[in-house]
């Protein structure tokens, strides 16, 4: 039973509510008619006090799929917390209009406090460098639909593991599933957070670190690319010194298996040269198509209306 419920970090679900979730996916996209007016009267409020296009338009689009409205902003000045309002303050004035708020906000630990005051559902889209559960719903589609199970995979993640918030999400939900394994592809300065390898090291997942991209793409059944995270650096001259580290090219391709699968929770910067576009086993841009009915599925879900469609 999913009714009510907020998603701020993908351990809040268990891996059942998940499987419920990503079934409710499937169904939707087999037949999408079915379910252009289950939320016809219900709102949400999308709250973005960080740029977002992407995770912005594909909640809106979700949600006006399924006949619903939507309110909100994606430039903090223009709302109330410019005039100093507190999150608290945000959560229980906007959820008296809302059915249900989505939050990204730059600071660790923000979606959880407005799920704390909120009287709706909160829906974490992003807090800081720490989770997004709503990409890894995407994710974890992605993956189900091109390799059928989460099970046994080897799961390559490249690029900054310390700040990229989709890859911590990945790949703590991921850690739940039997026999999966990581290569952690990194340079030195942007390894996985240690709070990410303590929980694998808990539950005896297997992880190797390293710098060679080359090295890993043999080895892969899915190599998850990530852009290196500008606003989260301190300093703009490490960020020009590390942006260029890896960047996959049809020569590196040439390495993986024939089944791989590259995925980017997008947008690409300079890590994936467009020419590996073509590839077959390139499903980025399919990533963001599932998104969608991910996240339709997920509405209906915390809603509770989920039992009216096909
Ligand atoms: C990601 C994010 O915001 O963390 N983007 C997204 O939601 N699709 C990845 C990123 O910005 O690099």
């Amino acid at each position: 039973m999913l009714k009510n419920k907020s998603l701020i970090s993908p351990a809040d679900f268990s891996i059942e509510q998940i499987e419920e979730v990503l079934e409710l996916a499937e169904q939707i996209i087999l037949n999408p008619g079915s379910y252009s007016d289950l939320c016809k009267g219900k709102l949400l409020a999308s709250l973005f006090y960080e740029p977002s296009t992407r995770t912005k338009f594909s909640f809106d689009a979700a949600m006006e799929r399924l006949g619903g409205s939507t309110v909100g902003f994606d430039d903090p000045m223009t709302s109330s917390m410019a005039k100093g309002e507190t999150i608290a303050d945000s959560a229980r004035t906007v959820s008296q209009y809302a059915d249900l708020i989505v939050v990204r906000h730059p600071k660790e630990g923000t979606a959880r406090l407005m799920s704390q005051y909120a009287a709706c559902p909160v829906i974490n889209a992003g807090d800081g460098g720490h989770h997004h559960p709503t990409q890894t719903l995407t994710d974890l589609l992605t993956i189900r639909h091109y390799k059928g199970s989460f099970n046994g995979l080897t799961v390559g993640v490249c690029g900054d593991l310390m700040f990229g918030r989709t890859i911590h999400s990945l790949v703590t939900c991921l850690s739940r599933y039997a026999g999966v394994r990581f290569l952690f592809i990194s340079p030195a300065e942007l390894k996985m957070p240690a709070y990410v390898k303590q929980e694998l090291d808990k539950k005896g997942i297997p992880y190797l670190e390293t710098d060679d991209l080359e090295l890993a793409m043999p080895k892969l059944s899915i190599l998850y690319m990530s852009r290196v995270q500008r606003e989260r650096f301190i300093s703009e001259e490490e960020y020009l010194r590390l942006k260029d580290f890896f960047i996959l090219t049809k020569l590196k391709m040439a390495l993986a298996k024939s089944d791989m699968i590259v995925m980017h929770p997008l947008p690409r910067v300079n890590e994936i040269a467009v020419e590996v576009d073509d590839d077959p086993r390139a499903v980025y841009f399919e990533q963001v198509r599932l998104g969608m009915f991910v996240r339709m599925a997920l509405i209906l879900k915390l809603l509770g209306l989920d039992k009216f469609g096909a």
